[in-house]
C-alpha cells in the first residue's frame, strides 16, 4: 500500500508541509495512515514523502509505517515510480492520497475486493460531489448509451474540453493497481500537461489503450473523498470531523449545549453525564470524567480531569491533572504540570505552573503558584505570590498541610511553610516558617491620631484667605 504525501501543498500558502496540517487535532496524513492500517499490516504501508521529508517522518514515525523519499516532486505518477522497488513485492496494492483524510476503511476494503474479484489492472474510486471543480474527471465507456464500470481515461480539470465539462464524476485519488501491468507501462507517462508533471491519473488511459482492465467504483458518500488543497477545504473537513466528534460524544451520554460552537479534537475522551457548555475547546488527549460541568469559554488541552469537577467560565487548563470534585475558575490559568487535588479550589485570576495543590486546599483569588508543593487543607489567601524565579534559576516553595497563608503574602523561594503554620497578611517570607508558628514579615503600622483632621483644617484655612 502506498500513500502519496510528498507534495508541497502550494495552494495552502504555508511554510509547513501539507500533510502535517491538522484537522480536529491531528495531521492529515495520520488519518490516512489510520484508515490504511485497517486494511493491511502497518509494516506494508509506504508513505511517499518529499517536501520537508524529515519533519513528516518525525511526526508520523510513531505509526510504524515505512517511508520512501521522493526527492523531487514531479507528480503523482513520479511518486509511484519512486516507490517501485518497495511496491514490487506485492501482486496488487492500493494507492491513497495523503491529502484525502476522511477516507473510510470500509470503502477501501470494497475497492480492494472489487479490484481483485474483477481482476483489474487499475480500479479507481469515484464520487459525484455537488461541485467537482478542481478534481480530475472520470471518463467511462458507454454501454447501451449508459456509463459502464469501464474507465477509459481520467482528465484533469485544466485539461477538460468544453464537451468534457459535463462529466461530473470525480477521481478521488484512491486506486488499486495490479503491480505487473502498472510497472510494465508506467514509463509511458509523460509530462505533457499543464503542470509539466507525471500524472498517475494518465495510467487510466495508458492501461486502457494497452488492453488492460481499468474500472471505476463509485461511492455515494462524497464527504470521505474530499481533498484538502486550500485553507477553506481544510476548515471544511475540520468542521466535518468536529461535528462528528460531538455527535459521538452526545450519543455516548455527554450533554453538549450548542455543539456547533464547541471545538473538540478527535482524541478527546469524556465520560457520560458530563455537561459541556457553549464555546468550549477540548484539545489533544484530554480526558474528562463523569458529572463534570465545563463552562463556557474554557480551553482545556492535554489534561486529565476527574469526576464531578466544575470548570467555571474562561479557564485555561494545559497539561495538567485535576482530581475529583475540584472547582476551577472562573478565569483560572493552569499551566503545564499543575496537579489539583480532590475537592481543591482554584479561583479567579489564579495562575499555577508545576504546582501541586493538595486535597481540599484553596487558592481562590489573584494568586501565582509556580514550582510549589502545597499540602492538604491549605488556605492560600488572595494575592499570594510564590517568587519562584531569581532571574537565573527556578526555586521551590513548600507549604505543608493545614497552613494558612494570609492575603498578599510573597513567598520568596526556596522556602517552606511548616504544617499548620500561619503567615500574616502582606508578609514577605524569605526564611522557612516552622510548624504551628506565626510568621509576620512586614513594616510596622504607625498611627498618627488627628493627622487627617489637622491637614483638612490647614487647607481650609488656606482657601478661605
Ligand atoms: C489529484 C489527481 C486528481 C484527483 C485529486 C483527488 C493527479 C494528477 N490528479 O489531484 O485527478 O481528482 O488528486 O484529490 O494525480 N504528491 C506526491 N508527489 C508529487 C505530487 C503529489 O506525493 O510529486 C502527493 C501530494 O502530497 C498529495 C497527492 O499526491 O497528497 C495528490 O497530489 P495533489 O497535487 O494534491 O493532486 P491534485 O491536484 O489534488
Ligand atoms: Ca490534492
Amino acid at each position: 500500500m502506498a500513500i502519496m504525501a510528498a507534495g508541497k501543498g502550494t495552494r495552502l500558502k504555508s511554510r509547513h508541509p501539507k500533510v502535517l496540517h491538522q484537522i480536529a487535532g491531528k495531521p492529515l496524513l495520520e488519518y490516512v495512515i489510520a484508515a490504511a492500517a485497517q486494511i493491511v499490516p502497518v509494516g506494508d504501508i509506504y508513505a511517499i514523502i518529499g517536501h520537508e521529508a524529515e519533519r513528516v517522518r518525525q511526526a508520523l514515525q510513531h505509526t510504524g509505517v515505512k517511508f520512501v523519499e521522493q526527492k523531487e516532486q514531479r507528480g503523482t505518477g513520479h511518486a509511484i515510480m519512486t516507490a517501485r522497488e518497495a511496491l514490487s513485492g506485492f501482486d496488487h496494492f492500493l494507492v491513497l492520497s495523503g491529502d484525502v483524510p476522511l477516507i473510510n476503511p470500509a470503502t477501501l476494503r470494497e475497492l480492494k475486493e472489487y479490484h481483485l474479484k474483477q481482476n483489474a489492472a487499475m480500479t479507481l474510486l469515484a464520487a459525484t460531489p455537488p461541485d467537482p471543480t478542481g478534481y480530475g474527471r472520470v471518463i467511462r465507456k458507454l454501454k447501451n448509451g449508459k456509463p459502464s464500470e469501464i474507465v477509459t481515461a481520467i482528465v484533469e480539470q485544466k485539461a477538460l474540453t468544453p464537451a468534457q465539462m459535463k462529466f461530473r464524476e470525480m477521481n478521488a485519488g484512491v486506486y488499486a493497481f495490479a503491480t505487473k501491468p502498472l510497472f510494465a507501462n508506467i514509463d509511458k507517462l509523460t509530462t505533457e500537461n499543464a503542470h509539466r508533471e507525471f500524472y498517475l491519473t494518465d495510467m487510466a488511459a495508458i492501461l486502457s489503450r494497452a488492453g488492460e482492465r481499468v474500472l471505476g467504483v463509485a461511492t455515494n458518500d462524497f464527504n470521505q473523498v474530499l481533498g484538502v488543497n486550500n485553507r477553506a477545504e481544510l476548515a471544511r473537513l475540520d468542521a466535518v470531523l468536529r461535528e462528528r466528534k460531538c455527535a459521538e460524544l452526545m450519543d455516548s451520554g455527554v450533554t453538549i449545549y450548542r455543539p456547533e460552537t464547541c471545538v473538540i479534537d478527535v482524541g478527546v475522551k469524556v465520560v457520560p453525564d458530563t455537561i459541556i457548555e457553549p464555546f468550549v475547546q477540548l484539545l489533544g488527549n484530554t480526558r474528562i470524567g463523569a458529572e463534570c460541568r465545563i463552562r463556557s469559554y474554557s480551553v482545556i488541552s492535554n489534561s486529565q480531569i476527574g469526576s464531578g469537577v466544575t470548570v467555571r467560565p474562561g479557564s485555561i487548563i494545559d497539561e495538567s491533572t485535576i482530581a475529583n470534585g475540584a472547582v476551577i475558575g472562573p478565569y483560572s490559568n493552569l499551566r503545564p504540570g499543575s496537579e489539583i487535588g480532590e475537592n481543591a479550589h482554584v479561583g479567579n485570576f489564579v495562575e499555577t505552573k508545576k504546582a501541586r495543590l493538595g486535597r481540599g486546599s484553596k487558592a481562590n483569588h489573584l494568586t501565582y503558584l509556580g514550582d510549589a508543593v502545597i499540602g492538604e487543607g491549605v488556605n492560600v489567601g488572595a494575592g499570594t505570590i510564590t517568587c519562584n524565579y531569581d532571574g537565573v534559576n527556578k526555586h521551590q516553595t513548600v507549604i505543608e498541610d493545614g497552613a494558612f497563608i494570609g492575603s498578599d503574602a510573597t513567598l520568596v523561594a526556596p522556602v517552606k511553610v511548616g504544617k499548620g503554620a500561619y503567615v500574616g497578611a502582606a508578609s514577605c517570607i524569605t526564611r522557612d516558617v516552622p510548624e504551628d508558628s506565626l510568621a509576620i514579615g512586614r513594616g510596622q503600622q504607625v498611627v498618627k491620631e488627628g493627622w487627617a483632621r489637622e491637614k483638612r483644617q490647614a487647607s481650609a484655612l488656606k482657601t478661605s484667605r
